[in-house]
């Protein structure tokens, strides 16, 4: 059987580092995709050159020419600009609808049949404007955010509990923003969820609000300090897994921003909930159940991604 293949669209920080963990991974061959010339070449040839040492069999390509990934049965989609210093999500929107535009038109003519995982901000409407682009079918174009968002948060409360992030789960919902909704009811240590740790005096109240403030803010943390960027080794990983899950068929349930449409109340839009993901994409959205408080916040979260959509709308007046 023939390895399957990875499609890279944007070869960036981001692009170059799954390109690596697909390989070390051996989850396919893999060929990155970009605009700038010579920059998917060198990064393919460097990662290629660590095979030897490290081991793994996946043939890598770097390329300017989208007849390369046709037939890909995965595409990561991270074409366009990242945010600077004191720039939010929001103010990509402009310049990265447009790649969207270009890279919606390479799928939809080269690989019609792979699975698409997006990471251009702003997110949730990066997402929904790629798959009115592509055309591809809603249940194999989704976009990564819930399983960061979830990663950073599982992070800092295994430091604050100093266990083993393994036994950390954590859901974060909503759109990928300001709004985001960190699940505490959802979140445990090894099944125990975090509201009985307050009562079992692992943690205090103030400070679990500190690390649900952090998580919401995690991605700007790392912008502001990289100073020229934001981040790509975490976002790159959570990406793989949900390219693993699909590949391997696996039937995770992972965070992830699909298409909802008739879950949680919603009508055909994009935002982050959890999902099932195998080989037939998102297999499933699962609906859970929400406290009032939760239920208020996911809220305003789907209207700040409403808005957001509203606005590529009137960039585009073709994406309807
Ligand atoms: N087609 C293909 N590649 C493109 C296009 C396009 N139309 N426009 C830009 N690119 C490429 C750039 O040449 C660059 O190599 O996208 C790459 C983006 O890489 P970086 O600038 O390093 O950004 P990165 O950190 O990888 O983040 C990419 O993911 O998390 C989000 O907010 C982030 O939207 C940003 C994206």
């Amino acid at each position: 059987m023939p390895r399957p293949k990875i499609a890279l669209i944007g070869a960036g920080q981001i692009g170059g580092t799954l390109a690596h963990l697909a390989a070390l991974k051996e989850l396919g061959d893999v060929v990155l995709f970009d605009i700038a010339e010579g920059t998917p070449q060198g990064k393919a040839l460097d990662i290629a050159e660590a095979g030897p040492a490290e081991g793994f069999d996946a043939r890598l390509k770097g390329t300017n020419d989208y007849a390369d990934i046709s037939g890909a049965d995965v595409c990561i989609v991270t074409a366009g600009v990242p945010r600077k210093p004191g720039m939010s999500r929001d103010d990509l929107l402009g310049i990265n609808l447009k790649v969207m535009k270009a890279v919606g038109e390479g799928i939809r003519v080269n690989a019609p049949d792979a699975f698409v995982i997006c990471i251009t901000n702003p997110l949730d409407a990066m997402v929904w404007a790629l798959r009115e682009y592509s055309g591809l079918p809603h249940n194999m174009v989704c976009g990564m955010a819930g399983v960061l968002d979830s990663a950073r948060f599982r992070h800092f409360l295994s430091v604050e509990f100093d266990v083993s992030m393994k036994d950390v789960t954590a859901f974060v919902l909503g759109g990928h923003g300001d709004t985001m909704v960190p699940l505490v009811r959802y979140s445990t240590v090894a099944g125990i969820p975090l509201p009985d740790l307050i009562e079992m005096g692992w943690t205090t109240q103030e400070k679990l609000d500190a690390i649900v403030q952090r998580t919401r803010d995690g991605g700007a943390e790392i912008v502001g300090l990289l100073g020229n960027g934001s981040a790509f080794y975490a976002p790159a990983t959570s990406a793989i897994e949900m390219a693993e899950a699909f590949l391997k068929d696996q039937k995770r349930l992972l965070p992830c921003a699909a298409h909802v449409d008739g879950a949680f109340g919603l009508k055909g839009m994009y935002v982050g909930v959890p999902t099932i993901i195998g080989a037939g994409g998102i297999e499933r959205v699962v609906d859970i159940r929400m406290a009032k408080n939760e239920q208020a916040m996911f809220d305003k979260s789907v209207e700040a991604v409403k808005g957001l959509v509203e606005a590529c709308r009137k960039i585009d007046g073709s994406l309807t």
